[in-house]
C-alpha cells in the first residue's frame, strides 16, 4: 500500500492498471471481512471524513458515510439547504470551515464540472493537506461509481480473482445517455484501462460520434496516458448492432435534470428503441445469463423494464450498491494512508476487525 500515488481522487484518467488492481484487491478484502452488525476496523480511528454534497444523492453519500464508519473514522455531513450558503457564504469558505474543524478527507459532489479539481487547487495554494475525493461533478467524473462497477463486473466474470484481468477482452455495452453521464465517462476510463472493449449505444443526440476517441485525450495537466494499451470504444445506433457478443450491459439513466434541449421525442419512444428487456437481452447471444447493471437511480420502464431490473438471474443493481461500500472503504483507506505517508504507515493490525459498536 505504501506505493499508492494519489493524494486526491478526481477522476480515473490518471489511474494505472496497478492502481485499479490495488483498489479492487483492497475492496475485495474489505468485502469479505466481517464488518457488519456494528463490527468495525480501526484503520481510520482519529480521522475525520466530511461529506459535502451540493447535489442530491442516496447511494454515494450514504455508502461513503457507512464506509468511513466501518473504518472507525469520525463522519461529518453537510446539508446545503440548512447551511450558511443561503446567507451568501461561498463554497470555498464553506469547505475551509470544515477543514478548520479538522477534516482529513472531503468527499465532494457538485452539479458543476470541475469543482473538486478547483478545490484541490485552492487547498494546495493554501498549503492544506486534506484530501479531496470526487463524489460526482457535473458531466465529468464519478470515480467511486466507476470503481464499484469495475468490482461488480470483475466479481461476476472471475469470482476467485476479481482483479483487472477479469475484464481483459470482454465486450461491455453502455446504453443510453452517455452525453450527460459522469458514470459513463468514469467507466470508459476504467474499463478500457483493464482491457475491455466498450460499445456505446444510443441516439446521436445522447451518444455523439466523438466518444469513439474519448480516451485518446489525456486530461489537462497530464502528459501521457498511464495505461500502455487500452480497450477500444465503438459507437452504435441500435441495440441490434450493439448487443451481439456483449458480455455485460450497463444502462445509463436519462439525466433529465441536465438536458437543456429536447434531445428525445418522448420517453416512450426512447424505451421502444433503447429500453432493455428480457427479449432484447437475448440479442447478446451465448448460453449464460448476461448481467445487467445500472448506476441508479433508475427510471423504471424507461432505461430497462421493471421485470429485468428485478430479475436476480440478470440484474446486478443490488450487487453494485453492495460493492459501493467496500470500494469506498478502500478509497478512504488509501487516501488516509497517503495522508500519513511521510510518517507511520497504517499497518496490518489496522485491518483487523474489532467488535466495538459504533
Ligand atoms: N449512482 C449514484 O451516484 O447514485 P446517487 O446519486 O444516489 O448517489
Amino acid at each position: 500500500m505504501s506505493g499508492w500515488p494519489h493524494h486526491h481522487l478526481i477522476d480515473l484518467a490518471r489511474f494505472s492498471r496497478e492502481d485499479f488492481a490495488t483498489v479492487l484487491g483492497l475492496a475485495q478484502r474489505f468485502r469479505t471481512l466481517p464488518v457488519s452488525g456494528g463490527r468495525k476496523l480501526p484503520a481510520l480511528q482519529g480521522r475525520l471524513v466530511t461529506t459535502l454534497f451540493f447535489e442530491p444523492s442516496t447511494r454515494t453519500r450514504s455508502s461513503f458515510e457507512l464506509a468511513a464508519r466501518r473504518l472507525s473514522a469520525d463522519v461529518q455531513s453537510f446539508t446545503p439547504s440548512s447551511s450558511s450558503l443561503s446567507k451568501g457564504e461561498t463554497l470555498l469558505d464553506t469547505v475551509l470551515t470544515y477543514v478548520a474543524m479538522g477534516a482529513d478527507v472531503l468527499v465532494v459532489r457538485h452539479r458543476c464540472t470541475g469543482v473538486p479539481a478547483r478545490l484541490v487547487h485552492h487547498l494546495r495554494t493554501l498549503g492544506i493537506r486534506a484530501s479531496v475525493l470526487n463524489g460526482g461533478d457535473g458531466l465529468h467524473s464519478h470515480p467511486s461509481q466507476g470503481l464499484l462497477d469495475l468490482l461488480t463486473l470483475a466479481r461476476h466474470f472471475n469470482p476467485g480473482d476479481p482483479g483487472p484481468r477479469a475484464l481483459e477482452g470482454r465486450r461491455i455495452a453502455l446504453v443510453g445517455d452517455v452525453l450527460h453521464s459522469r458514470v459513463a465517462r468514469s467507466n470508459l476510463w476504467a474499463l478500457t484501462a483493464c482491457g475491455a472493449d466498450v460499445v456505446l449505444c444510443g441516439p446521436p443526440t445522447l451518444v455523439p460520434d466523438l466518444f469513439r476517441r474519448f480516451v485518446e485525450a489525456p486530461p489537462p495537466g497530464q502528459q501521457e496516458d498511464p495505461v500502455a494499451r487500452r480497450g477500444r470504444i465503438e459507437v452504435c445506433r441500435t441495440l441490434e448492432e450493439a448487443l451481439p457478443g456483449a458480455d455485460a450491459v450497463m444502462t445509463l439513466r436519462l439525466q433529465k435534470e441536465r438536458m437543456r434541449q429536447h434531445l428525445l421525442s418522448s420517453l416512450e419512444s426512447y424505451h421502444r428503441c433503447f429500453g432493455l428487456t428480457h427479449a432484447r437481452l437475448r440479442l447478446c447471444g451465448g448460453s449464460a445469463p448476461v448481467p445487467v447493471l445500472h448506476p441508479g437511480p433508475v427510471n423504471r420502464g424507461v432505461e430497462m423494464s421493471g421485470a429485468l431490473l428485478s430479475d436476480p438471474e440478470h440484474s446486478l443493481v443490488d450487487e453494485q450498491v453492495l460493492n459501493g461500500v467496500p470500494v469506498r472503504m478502500a478509497l478512504l483507506y488509501l487516501l488516509a494512508a497517503s495522508e500519513v505517508a511521510q510518517g507511520a504507515a497504517l499497518d496490518q493490525s489496522s485491518l483487523n476487525p474489532s467488535s466495538s459498536r459504533p
